[in-house]
């Protein structure tokens, strides 16, 4: 038999945080960044009490959900465009803005969807060279030529946790040309609490080259259900839903998004636990010789140079006690590091106790 022949990309697939080892499914799973406290109480009971329509397609403007956006982050309603996750967003704006021999930079360290969806419409990736695991706003413009299209930030960024501040962000803006779409990610703006922070989304809503990201599947505990949004100019915004797929946010997802936004208490628990339990185990994780970035969301990168072991030892130990951790080596290229996403007290206890047992 003939397969047709298709066509050949030369990239690394992603590969997500590990979530069983072998058949066993009965893991800590500390390996993608997922909510700790899981989804909200009131989210839950809405999907449970609404009679969804599941044979029916969901709205494809995503409108009661993008108005209740709207109404929350005091933003425009015609400017936001809803994704099956921001993945999805990443994807549309890399098909609507990029043709081949298109150069799009992304700082050396970060989220791996943006070279990858600019790799499949065959743009070219520039890497710009990190300072200390920081992005590095001159070493950024160092890297712009006449084909450069996009520049992708996620601030905080994953998986390093650093961030450029408020000053740093506009510098970014006012130094690229005018005619380079800067993408903003704002995936972990919810836990970061720096005073010399802000948001993608407070700093550039009125920016026509800006494309902000959000997404609802890292402190609203929907990662299941994929639903992320963007937000930019109206002219980017209704090109991009000419390319959008009609029915991409289920019906199940736009409700659950939509009550979620409203349970206001469930996020300050949310950024409360993260907080305190990040903080905790970074100085627990200290006593040993692993350091790791201040919190500046749900995750810790974690730096083994000064440890007597090494990141790939830890690594095995921990999940030879059911314990995953991300290991930073593929796909990011980092060496002797490893992204522990905080967990549950429960999840982060066992995991305490388990680099106890290892060390002593
Ligand atoms: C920086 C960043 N952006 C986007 C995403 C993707 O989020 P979503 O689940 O909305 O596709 C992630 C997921 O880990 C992320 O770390």
């Amino acid at each position: 038999m003939t397969v047709p022949k298709f066509k050949k990309f030369r990239i690394q697939a992603y590969k997500p945080g590990k979530s069983n080892i072998g058949k066993n499914k009965n893991v800590i799973k500390l390996s993608a960044n997922e909510s700790a406290l899981g989804v909200s109480p009131k989210v839950k009971k809405v999907l449970k009490n609404k009679s969804l329509i599941l044979s029916k397609y969901p709205d494809s403007k995503a409108q009661v959900l993008r108005k209740e956006i709207s109404n929350k982050f005091n933003c425009d309603f015609n400017k936001i465009i809803c994704g099956a996750g921001s993945d999805e967003i990443i994807q549309m704006i890399c098909q609507l803005y990029l043709k081949a021999s298109d150069e799009v930079i992304v700082p050396q360290y970060s989220f791996l969807m943006y070279r990858i969806y600019a790799q499949i419409v065959g743009a070219k990736v520039i890497f710009s060279k990190e300072k200390n695991f920081k992005v590095s706003v001159s070493e950024i413009i160092k890297k712009v030529t006449k084909k450069t299209k996009i520049v992708f930030i996620a601030n905080p960024n994953n998986p390093t946790g650093t961030y450029l501040n408020k000053i740093e962000l506009l510098e970014l803006r006012k130094k690229l040309k005018k005619n380079i779409l800067l993408v903003l990610d704002d995936a972990y703006f919810e836990y970061m609490k720096n005073k010399d922070y802000q948001p993608g989304l407070d700093l550039f809503k009125n920016k026509d080259n800006v494309i902000v990201m959000r997404t609802f599947s890292k402190i609203y505990g929907l990662a299941s259900l994929r639903v992320g949004w963007g937000y930019a100019s109206r002219k980017i915004i209704n090109a991009m839903n000419v390319i959008k797929p009609p029915f991409n946010v289920n019906q199940p997802a736009q409700i659950a998004a939509t009550e979620a936004l409203k349970d206001k208490n469930f996020i300050i628990r949310a950024v409360s636990h993260n907080i305190i339990a990040a903080n905790k185990i970074k100085k627990f994780l200290e006593k040993f010789d692993i350091f790791s970035n201040e919190v500046t969301a749900n995750f810790l990168l974690l730096n083994f140079d000064k440890c007597k072991f090494s990141a790939n030892y830890v690594f095995k130990k921990l999940q030879s006690k059911r314990i995953i951790l991300r290991s930073t080596e593929d796909g990011y290229n980092i060496k002797n590091k490893l992204r522990l996403t905080i967990g549950s007290n429960k999840e982060n206890a066992k995991f305490i106790t388990a680099i106890k047992v290892i060390f002593n």
